[in-house]
């Protein structure tokens, strides 16, 4: 009888809205978030009027401090990409999102939730898996997966006859698809489907390409507390005005482009490309840190269970025991991970050029090659270094006796 939809404004999501009161006849509750995707939310508060929605069942929401403190810092802590590369802009958002539904659901008294996602992708299982994980017995819509607006002249014919407003330039196909938020912009579909074939550069929105960049270098210190960045050059910064900077920073100097074939969950390859600008130089910033003041035992475990990690997010499982588990081992092993560290930008690279902290576990006396510290002796090297090698000795001794 009542539904909450994830609501953009964009013409997509406004035929849900109708499709949602007229095929399924129930009463609709929007609510669009700014989640850093650039757009203004007053045209999407005008659209839902317009389309007859209630104005008390209207809710509008700036999440961006909650999803980068929340969401973006603790993903980060663990320096994650998923099958190597990708930081993971579009996951880790769904989470949040679908939480805020399930919220305003509660609030409003509504029974079921609905999303703009297709059936043929990882969003749909990341939104919905949110759902049930929060709230058992929710109904939930996926209108994608049910109606039979299934073309372009069958989506735009629904939109003349229910007078759903179409932008001119919304009339044409768009040439692919777009997710955007304060981390990153993703764009997939259409003219990036060949893997074999360039991304064409009207497809980038977040970065200078690197050979339009400046020919200088810039230099920026960042300042970690506990794992998280907090200031940038000296100035303290709340965590969405930071990942802001860094965005402008990485887009100025044409850094964070990906052009990426990824697993999706439900099966298929899909190839992307990703404008990550700011997460780009948080993660080697991070990175940086994390090697003066974290244990090699530590920094490795955390390594080895990133993948997982990872894979947990990407799927959709960001609720879930697994995720909390390994979320409170990587939170455990920042306690130290405080400090400052200065970096380059050039041209598309990200390079850490120093770090510092007051609580380094680099000893400089320990390691140098000048004559140093009574705590290393090398005769100690000698017997770590033949036993070590028993193993490898007896092996080569069995290959010679077989040759
Ligand atoms: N493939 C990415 C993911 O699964 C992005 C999906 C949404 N992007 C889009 N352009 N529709 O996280
Ligand atoms: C979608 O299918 O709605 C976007 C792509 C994805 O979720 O993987």
């Amino acid at each position: 009888k009542k539904v909450v939809l994830a609501y953009s404004g964009g013409l997509d999501t406004s035929i849900i809205l109708k499709w949602l009161q007229t095929t399924y006849g129930c009463e609709v509750v929007t609510f669009t978030a700014d989640l850093g995707q650039g757009e203004e939310l007053g045209p999407a508060r005008d659209k839902a009027l317009l389309l007859g929605i209630k104005p008390e069942n209207i809710f509008i929401e700036d999440l961006r401090e909650e999803f980068v403190r929340d969401y973006v810092f603790p993903m980060f802590r663990a320096n994650t990409q998923y099958e190597g590369l990708y930081l993971l802009g579009t996951s880790i958002a769904r989470p949040l999102i679908a939480k805020k539904q399930i919220e305003i659901a509660r609030a409003t008294g509504a029974d079921a939730v609905a999303h703009g996602a297709t059936g043929k992708g990882n969003d749909q299982v990341r939104f919905e898996l949110s759902y049930y994980a929060l709230e058992p017995d929710i109904k939930v819509i996926a209108p994608w997966r049910e109606w039979d607006l299934t073309s372009r002249t069958a989506l735009l014919e629904f939109a003349e006859k229910n007078q759903i407003p179409i932008a001119k330039d919304k009339r044409g196909e768009a040439p692919f698809s777009v997710d955007a938020n304060l981390l990153h912009a993703s764009s997939e579909g259409k003219v990036l489907e060949d893997p074999a074939q360039d991304v064409p550069d009207y497809v980038y929105s977040r970065t200078l390409s690197p050979e339009d960049a400046p020919n200088q270098p810039t230099f920026i210190e960042v300042d970690f507390v506990k794992g998280d960045a907090v200031a940038i050059d000296g100035e303290a910064l709340s965590p969405a005005s930071l990942l802001t900077r860094l965005n402008k920073l990485g887009h100025d100097n044409g850094i964070g482009r990906l052009d990426l074939v990824e697993n999706r969950f439900v099966g298929m390859k899909s190839r992307g490309m990703y404008e990550t600008p700011g997460g780009t130089i948080l993660y080697f910033a991070h990175r940086g840190i994390e090697q003066i003041t974290l244990d090699r035992g530590a920094a490795h475990l955390k390594d080895e269970l990133m993948p997982k990690y990872a894979e947990l997010i990407y799927n959709g499982f960001w609720f879930s025991p697994e995720r909390e588990m390994l979320q409170a081992l990587i939170d455990k092993s920042q306690e130290f991970v405080t400090g400052r560290v200065r970096l380059k930008l050039y041209k598309g690279g990200v390079y850490v050029v120093g770090r510092s902290s007051p609580h380094s576990l680099y000893d400089q006396d320990l390691v140098t090659f000048e004559e140093g510290a009574v705590a290393y002796d090398h005769h100690d090297a000698a017997g770590f270094i033949k036993l070590n090698a028993l193993r490898l000795r007896t092996l080569a001794k069995r290959a010679r006796k077989l040759a």
